[in-house]
């Protein structure tokens, strides 16, 4: 049964996995990219104290007064913390450093796992009218991950496929099941990505029979590859589908766009 309290809205998706360097933040930029090039309007949620996606994205510092951090403490409302990127479509709350100290001092807040929630259901959520949030995890299990996934209608696992991808995943698993089990019943895994994937490494072959073996359909087709011009393109504040069009990351963030859009349609369906 779907929640009472979930109005029609934009699909959540948190991008999480506890362990840094997977291509979290890289998927939520050019995810979010590539959905907005579609024609869909997406928002970028900020929710990683180190601000890559904000930085990625082209939001200096100095233009981050309002961030996710005010929004969670209740300082500001929405359509205050909500910014224009270069891409069209595509808008971003952004973080700083500030947020690192939410975990403390929200300890004592009984809502403090609902902030996001919360705020992600202000009015102004309906005149911005967002196809799609996509929310950037810290790499870890705390407050801030556990907000995104009370907000979120699913849950998106970029996989790197390096030795040891799969390791923390049922640590991972076990939090979905919790959050499940407490404050949002309806959160689905929408799929595991294989992340900086070389099609020449055994290694990286080896990590996508596994997780095929053991995690079936749960596995995105869409498998993004290494690709050099994916990783430069933050230092020119511009998602890659933007700054080399072409690219093969570019284009497998395309792929990933659609299989996400086609699962949503699968989802509705139901
Ligand atoms: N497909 C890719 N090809 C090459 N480099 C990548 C790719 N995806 C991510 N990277 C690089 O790997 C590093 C970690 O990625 P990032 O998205 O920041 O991970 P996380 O957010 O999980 O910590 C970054 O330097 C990023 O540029
Ligand atoms: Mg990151």
């Amino acid at each position: 049964m779907s929640d009472p309290t979930r109005p029609k809205g934009p699909k959540i998706v948190a991008i999480a996995n506890q362990k840094g360097g997977v291509g979290k933040t890289t998927t939520t930029i050019n995810l979010g990219a590539a959905l907005a090039e579609a024609g869909l309007r997406v928002l970028i949620v900020d929710l990683d104290p180190q601000g890559n996606a904000s930085t990625g994205l082209g939001v200096e510092l100095e233009d981050r007064e309002f961030t996710t951090y005010d929004l969670l403490i209740g300082e500001v409302d929405l359509d205050h913390v909500i910014q224009d990127t270069e891409s069209q479509n595509l808008k971003i709350i952004p973080a700083t450093v500030d947020l690192s100290s939410a975990d403390i001092e929200l300890i004592s807040n009984e809502k403090r796992s609902f902030l996001l929630h919360d705020a992600l259901r202000q009015a102004a959520m309906g005149v911005f009218a967002f196809d799609f949030v996509l929310i950037d995890c810290p790499p870890s299990l705390n407050l801030l991950t556990v907000n995104a996934m009370v907000a979120a209608n699913s849950v998106l696992v970029p996989l790197q496929s390096e030795f040891f991808a799969l390791e923390g995943l049922s640590q991972l698993m076990l939090t979905i099941r919790e959050i499940r089990q407490t404050a949002n019943p309806d959160l689905r895994i929408e799929g595991i990505v294989l992340t900086m994937y070389d099609g020449r490494n055994r290694l990286s072959q080896q990590v996508e029979r596994d997780a095929r073996d053991n995690l079936g359909d749960l596995v995105f087709k869409t498998i993004i590859p290494r690709n050099v011009r994916v990783s430069e393109a933050p230092s020119f504040s511009m998602p890659v589908i933007e700054y080399e069009p072409h690219s093969k990351g570019a284009e497998a963030y395309r792929d990933l766009a659609s299989e996400l859009v086609s699962n949503q349609t699968g989802v509705a369906a139901q």
